[in-house]
C-alpha cells in the first residue's frame, strides 16, 4: 500500500537530511496559529449556522480536529487558500470516544456537545508528553457549572440537564481549562465569573469570535478575570486565526542561530513582547517596519535568564528554540520552566551535538509549584559551544523544532527522524526553510 501524500509505502517514515550552518535570509510568511485555529473550529460547534475561519494553517493538527468535527456532524471544507468553512447543522454523534488520542482538543468539545445534545463522550486527551498534563481543572469547572462527568477507561462521559453559571477560580491560569469554561458557560444559564484565567492572545481571539457570534463576555486581562453572561443562541461568523507566535519564535531563533536576517510580514510586537525583550538582551536586533518585523543577529550572543510562565510572560513553547540559541551565548544562561514539569527532554540531544547544559530540579528563579518535587525543570546553559550535526529523533512538536534549529545551525550533516511531530504543528516547514536558504531535504 502506498501513502498518497508521501508516495512511500505505508509505515515508512520520512526524515530530513540537513546540511547545517547556512544563514537563513529572506522573508517568511507565518501561518495561522494551530493552537488558536483548532479552538475556533470547536467554537463553531456552538451554532448550527455556517462559520468561516480565515488564515487556517493546513497542518496535521487541523486535520485531526477536522476528523473530530466531521465525526460529530460538521460539514468541513478546508480550502487551499487557508480558509475553513464549517457548519454543524445537527449533531450526528456526541459519543466520539473511539477517536484516537492524537491531540488535546476533544475535551474542549464537551461544552458545545452538552449544549446541543445534553450528553457527550470524548477520548482521554493526548498531545505531546511534557509532564503529567492532568485535566482536573477542566473537570472541576464543568462540575461547578452543573455537568456530571464520569471517567471511563479510555474516555470521559459527561451529561447535564442545563449548564448553570458559576464562580470559578483556578489555582494557576490554565489555557485549556479557561477555554473549557468559555465554551461551556457561553450558552449556559446565568453568569459565570472565572478568576485567575489564562489570557493568552489566542484566548482573547477565541473570546472575540464568541462575542461576534452573540456571546456576552467581559475580560479584564490585567486582573485575569473573565465574566460570561449566558445567552440562549449563537450565530455564524467569519473570523481570522491569529498568526502563530510559536512559528515566529522558531523562525527567528533559527535565523539568529545561523547568523541570518529575516523579515516577517503581518506580525505585531504586542503579543511577542516577552520574546522581543529577550532577543534584545541576547544581542539580537529587531526592527518594526510598517508591514511587519525584521530580525537579525549573529554569534556569539549574550547570556540571559528566562522564566517561562503564562502570558504576558515568556511562553513555555518558546523555551526550546531559545535554549538552542543560548548554546551560542557566551557565559551562563538560566532557564526556569514553571509551566510544565518535564520539558527539558530534548537537551540530551543538544548535549550529544556539543552543547554544555545542566538540567536541575531546583527552582532557578522565583519558587514555583514544582519546588521540592524533584522535577527537572530548570537548566543552566554554558556557552558558546559550536554544535555538530548528528542523527536525531524528534519526540514532540516544540522539542522537534529545537532539534531542527540545532541541525540548521550545526556544522555538518544531520539526519532528523520523527518529523511527523513537526508536520503536526508546522505547515510545510521544510519548503519554507528552503526558501530562506536552508539545505534541508525530505527523504
Ligand atoms: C496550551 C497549548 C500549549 C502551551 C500551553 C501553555 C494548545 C493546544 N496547547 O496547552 O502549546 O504550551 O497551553 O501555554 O493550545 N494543568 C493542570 N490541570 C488542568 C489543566 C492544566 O494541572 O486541568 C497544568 C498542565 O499540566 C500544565 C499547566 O497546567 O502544567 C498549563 O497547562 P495549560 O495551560 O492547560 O496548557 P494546554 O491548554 O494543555
Amino acid at each position: 500500500m502506498i501513502d498518497q501524500d508521501t508516495k512511500k509505502p505505508n509505515g515508512v517514515k520520512e526524515k530530513f537530511i540537513i546540511k547545517g550552518n547556512k544563514p537563513l535570509r529572506g522573508e517568511v510568511i507565518i501561518r495561522g496559529s494551530k493552537n488558536n485555529a483548532s479552538k475556533l473550529m470547536i467554537a463553531s460547534l456552538l451554532t448550527d449556522e455556517p462559520c468561516q475561519i480565515n488564515n487556517i494553517p493546513l497542518s496535521n493538527e487541523i486535520e485531526i480536529t477536522r476528523e473530530l468535527c466531521e465525526r460529530i456532524g460538521s460539514e468541513v471544507q478546508l480550502l487551499p487558500e487557508h480558509i475553513c468553512k464549517i457548519q454543524t447543522p445537527e449533531i450526528k454523534n456526541s459519543l466520539v470516544s473511539e477517536l484516537s488520542r492524537k491531540n488535546r482538543i476533544p475535551i474542549l468539545a464537551l461544552g458545545p456537545l452538552l449544549h446541543r445534545t445534553g450528553f457527550a463522550e470524548v477520548p482521554v486527551v493526548g498531545g505531546d508528553y511534557l509532564g503529567h498534563r492532568p485535566i482536573n481543572l477542566h473537570m472541576e469547572a464543568l462540575n461547578k457549572m452543573g455537568v456530571r462527568v464520569e471517567y471511563r477507561e479510555h474516555s470521559y462521559f459527561a451529561e447535564c440537564s442545563g449548564v448553570i453559571g458559576a464562580e470559578i477560580e483556578f489555582p494557576f491560569p490554565s489555557v485549556g481549562a479557561t477555554e473549557t469554561v468559555l465554551l461551556t458557560a457561553t450558552l449556559g444559564k446565568g453568569k459565570t465569573v472565572l478568576r485567575n484565567a489564562a489570557v493568552e492572545p489566542e484566548i482573547l481571539n477565541l473570546i472575540a469570535m464568541l462575542v461576534s457570534m452573540g456571546a456576552q463576555i467581559n475580560v479584564d486581562p490585567e486582573n485575569r478575570v473573565i465574566e460570561i453572561e449566558g445567552v440562549s443562541k449563537l450565530h455564524g461568523v467569519t473570523v481570522n486565526v491569529m498568526p502563530d507566535r510559536n512559528e515566529v519564535v522558531s523562525f527567528v531563533c533559527a535565523t539568529l542561530f545561523t547568523g541570518g536576517e529575516v523579515f516577517i510580514p503581518g506580525i505585531k510586537t504586542n503579543y511577542l513582547e516577552a520574546f522581543l525583550q529577550k532577543i534584545t538582551e541576547v544581542g539580537g536586533i529587531y526592527m518594526k517596519e510598517p508591514n511587519g518585523i525584521r530580525f537579525s543577529g549573529s554569534r556569539p550572543f549574550k547570556p540571559t535568564t528566562i522564566e517561562t510562565a503564562p502570558h504576558p510572560a515568556f511562553m513555555t513553547d518558546w523555551q526550546q528554540p531559545f535554549v538552542v540559541l543560548l548554546t551560542q551565548a557566551k557565559g551562563e544562561s538560566i532557564i526556569h520552566e514553571t509551566v510544565y514539569e518535564d520539558r527539558f527532554g530534548f537537551v540530551k540531544d543538544l548535549i550529544r551535538m556539543g552543547a554544555h547544559i545542566e538540567v536541575v530540579d531546583e527552582c532557578l528563579g522565583t519558587p514555583c509549584r514544582f519546588e521540592g518535587k524533584t522535577y527537572n525543570h530548570s537548566a543552566r546553559i554554558y556557552g558558546a559551544t559550536p554544535l555538530e550535526g548528528t542523527e536525531i529523533t524528534m519526540t514532540d512538536i516544540r522539542a522537534g523544532m529545537a532539534h531542527l534549529i540545532a541541525a540548521l545551525g550545526a556544522e555538518g550533516e544531520s539526519i532528523v527522524s520523527g518529523i511527523e511531530h513537526i508536520d503536526r504543528g508546522y505547515e510545510k516547514i521544510d519548503e519554507r526553510l528552503r526558501l530562506l536558504g536552508a539545505d534541508i531535504e525530505r527523504v
